[in-house]
């Protein structure tokens, strides 16, 4: 691609302090994963057994392939689809692929926010009345039955209103920029959610019943270790929960100052999510224990322990049950809302970054224009009388095909064609206060892509062979199929438009000021020459 038309890069945005960088990074690893999803994903797919695939599932691929996102940003310092292109310059369109992802997974995920906010307010007065399910799926969403599910643009304004509050607020945030914006947010949004979330649990552990239901989280179900589906769920989990290999952290990476600590930061920052994840999980279950011992059934034969209706309709249950109930529901919603927010800007930060760079757009711009696209976007699809049922296709297919199938390339890509695996591997012991050994290019570049190829295998023959849920077959196509299929195409196509920022005026080796070139990988870089501020 020609690069006449490019400007000079502007100055490229930083995080304020390492400190800063990091409570961004657990802010939007922390999100909505962890707290609807992990307790059922654990409790279905073995209980306290689970821990162990999960464990797992945080060295190889969740330490492993943040440390290799968090190389690739810091390293090459750009959006994703800039990063990528610097990589190799046919590579473009994996980076916009990954921009694609994030732009489906905001789209409804701001949905899932506006529902939290909503449900906030919903607790002071215990809106939901004697049936918390019908008012979630009837009288909130309008919902139609899933096998029902059809084209609509009917959309209910009980969800549209606290949406476009969602996408303002957002969108302000976003137009501030990278350290005014979305690092200010973290320093103030993940105390507060810490502080509620322990509130939360507290009074869920001191709940009568409560131990029953720790037991039945945490006692083992040991044959679960032999089904490769529940393998393949730690680590979808822990993708999906880490924020790695779409985007996110070799976005938030590539605003790092020069001088960084990769290694004991990225120990920080998966551990971190995956306490808070477990502490999720010991609230959920203390809380679905109390629950049980209420109706005098054991917790196996509660209903509703997955997905929305864990939080949207079980919850409320429990806080109708509740002395202090309107409180706990308060601190629950809320903490899905903040944990949802500041995990929302990260992915949001993946578009408009990639959108600034391609087009050289401002900040301010680049806010406003993607916020109102996925603002509508939004609305028109999820908001409507078939949101939960369009949001629930996207979401699996985004998952478990698109995160897994675009980690397994970007491996295979920089493993075996470009061969850079050995030079992010020295970029992050450069950049470390203790050298991350060999056993991360091991796992990085063969054990963990293996894995995941046999996840992904898994997946496609279920889908292929199974389709998803009980919807009819073409809205699995059109939503699930037809998003993926989507976003490739808008990938190749977005690839194939120039550059407006002086993308290829860049070569790593120099900006670190090493003067030797130990990997002989840069042949893209200095093909299209350097601009003056790299040399
Ligand atoms: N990591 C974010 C979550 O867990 C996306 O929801």
């Amino acid at each position: 691609m020609s690069t006449a038309t490019q400007n000079a890069p502007a100055p490229r945005e930083q995080w304020q302090s390492q400190m800063g960088f990091i409570l961004a990074a657990v802010g939007s690893a922390i999100g909505l994963g962890n707290i609807w999803r992990f307790p059922g994903v654990a409790y279905t797919n073995g209980g306290g057994a689970f821990l162990i695939p999960y464990l797992v599932a945080l060295l190889t691929a969740g330490v492993v392939y943040l440390l290799f996102d968090w190389a690739l940003g810091h390293r090459y310092r750009g959006s994703a689809p800039a990063i990528f292109r610097r990589v190799h310059p046919k590579f473009e369109p994996l980076g916009w692929f990954q921009v694609g992802l994030c732009f489906l997974i905001i789209t409804y995920y701001a949905v899932i926010v506006a529902w939290s906010v909503r449900y906030v307010g919903y607790s002071v007065n215990r809106a939901w009345g004697d049936d918390p399910a019908a008012f979630f799926t009837q009288d909130f969403l309008r919902l139609l039955p899933s096998s029902e599910a059809h084209l609509t643009a009917e959309v209910v304004p009980a969800i549209t209103w606290p949406l476009v509050v969602v996408w303002l607020f957002v969108s302000l945030i976003m137009a501030l920029g990278v350290a005014g914006g979305l690092e200010r947010l973290n320093k103030i949004f993940l105390p507060l959610l810490i502080v509620m979330f322990a509130g939360m649990v507290l009074r869920a552990i001191t709940l009568p019943g409560a131990v029953t239901g720790l037991n039945s989280f945490f006692t083992p179900d040991w044959a679960a270790l032999a089904d490769p589906h529940v393998w393949i769920q730690a680590y979808a989990q822990i993708f999906f929960s880490l924020s790695v290999m779409f985007g996110i952290m070799i976005t938030y990476s590539s605003y790092l100052p020069r001088k960084a600590n990769l290694g004991p930061t990225g120990l920080v920052v998966a551990f971190s999510n995956s306490s808070f994840e477990i502490l999720a999980g010991i609230g959920v279950f203390s809380t679905l224990g109390f629950m049980a011992s209420k109706q005098g059934i054991a917790i196996s034969e509660l209903e509703g322990i997955t997905g929305p209706i864990l939080s949207f309709v079980t919850f409320p249950q429990v806080i109708s049950m509740m002395p202090g109930g309107p409180l706990f529901g308060v601190l629950f919603f809320g903490s899905l809302a903040l944990a949802g927010v500041t995990s929302l800007v990260s992915l949001i930060q993946v578009v408009t970054a990639g959108v600034q760079e391609k087009f050289g757009m401002s900040v301010r711009r680049s806010s406003l224009f993607v916020g109102i696209i996925a603002a509508l976007t939004s609305t028109f699809l999820y908001s409507t009388t078939n949101g939960l049922n369009m949001l629930d296709v996207v979401d699996n297919y985004v998952n478990n095909v698109g995160i897994v199938g675009s980690a397994i390339v970007t491996v295979f890509l920089i493993t075996f064609v470009v061969r850079r695996l050995p030079e992010l591997h020295h970029h992050i012991n450069e950049h470390s206060a203790r050298p991350v050994g060999a056993w991360w290019r091991i796992f990085a570049g063969y054990i963990t892509p293996i894995m995941l190829t046999v996840m992904l295998v898994f997946a496609l023959v279920d889908l292929v062979q199974n389709g998803y849920g009980d919807y009819p077959q073409w809205f699995t196509l059109a939503f699930g199929w037809g998003g993926l299929a989507f976003i490739l195409a808008a990938s190749l196509l977005l690839s194939a438009l120039p550059w407006r920022t002086a993308v290829d005026h860049f070569l790593p080796a120099r900006l670190e000021g090493m003067e030797h070139r130990p990997y002989a990988h840069h042949q893209d870089a200095d093909d299209n020459g350097l601009a003056e501020e790299t040399r």
